[in-house]
């Protein structure tokens, strides 16, 4: 596949994207365009075409990616639509909805995808929906891509402010285990380098546990714990510490802000 893909918005996700793009040998040409036009010099040096005119841009593309904030995705839009008929639309802009999408670019072949940061390191878990009008010739394109990114999976939109909540904030909750990892590390005597890594290398190594065995998390529970062990004398502690009800706590409040900032900037 090498179609011309151009990237509105070379923030932390668009930048993610390209990068994830790159290190996957995508072979088509990418165009990244952001209106703070330092950002782009990174991308220029990575061999990246840049520009700051998301018309012509768009114009020049297949696949058309915006990832601004929500409340900058409607602007963006009406300055593109014209030029983004019957191509594909991918928008990244976490809550808002297809309706909205479709009612600003109505001749597109839209897909609303949550990635996540992963992609900078080909990990991505990225959920897409698609509008009635994407083919199955361009949702092969899509997956394709995405792929390139780590996995992904159509999903009912009805999911997609439970899956933001979960995978595309994810790695800022994961970042606090492995910290909180990390610092338990040094409690015990633990050089900083050693714990950080052993930290990481863990939070990493049971995730591919889950998805590659596959395994289900309590059962990988079970099989580090044995009898008057040492595990089971942290999960005692851990248990006592409430970090479910905290964690689903925190994932609840997630997923209604996407529904509070979709009302506040209404993006129905
Ligand atoms: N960060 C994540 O982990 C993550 C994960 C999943 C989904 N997302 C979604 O990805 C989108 C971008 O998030 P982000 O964290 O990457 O934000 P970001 O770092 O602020 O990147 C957005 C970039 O787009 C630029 N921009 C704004 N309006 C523009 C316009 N009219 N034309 C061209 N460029 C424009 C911004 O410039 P200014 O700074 O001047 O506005 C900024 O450089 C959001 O909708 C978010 O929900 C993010």
């Amino acid at each position: 596949m090498n179609d011309k893909i151009t990237v509105i918005g070379t923030g932390m996700m668009g930048g993610a994207i390209i990068k994830s793009l790159l290190k996957g040998g995508y072979r088509g040409k990418i165009t990244a365009v952001d209106i703070q036009v330092e950002k782009l010099k990174e991308f220029e040096a990575l061999g990246v075409k840049t520009s700051s005119d998301n018309k012509k841009a768009a114009s020049d593309a297949d696949i058309v990616f915006i990832i601004v904030k929500p409340g900058d995705v409607e602007k963006v839009l009406k300055e593109i639509s014209k030029e983004i008929k019957d191509k594909l639309l991918v928008s990244v802009a976490a809550t808002v909805p297809l309706s909205f999408l479709k009612k600003n670019a109505a001749d597109a072949k839209i897909v609303r995808i949550m990635p996540n940061l992963g992609a900078l390191v080909q990990a991505a878990y990225t959920a897409y929906v698609c509008e009635t009008n994407v083919t199955d010739e361009d949702k092969e394109k899509v997956k394709e891509i995405l792929n390139m990114m780590g996995i992904c999976e159509e999903m009912d939109e009805k999911y997609m402010d439970a899956i933001t909540a979960v995978s595309g904030s994810g790695p800022g909750y994961m970042s606090i285990i492995i910290e909180a990892l990390t610092y338990a590390g040094l409690k015990v005597g633990l050089p900083r380098n050693i714990a950080l890594k052993c930290a990481a290398q863990t939070v990493m190594g049971t995730g591919k546990l889950v998805l590659d065995l596959p395994e289900d998390p309590a059962k990988i529970r079970d099989m580090t714990t044995t009898p008057g062990g040492t595990t089971i004398e942290a999960i005692y502690q851990i248990e006592q510490s409430q970090i479910r009800p905290a964690m689903i706590r925190a994932i609840e409040e997630a997923t209604k802000k996407s529904q509070a900032i979709r009302e506040k900037l209404n993006l129905q």
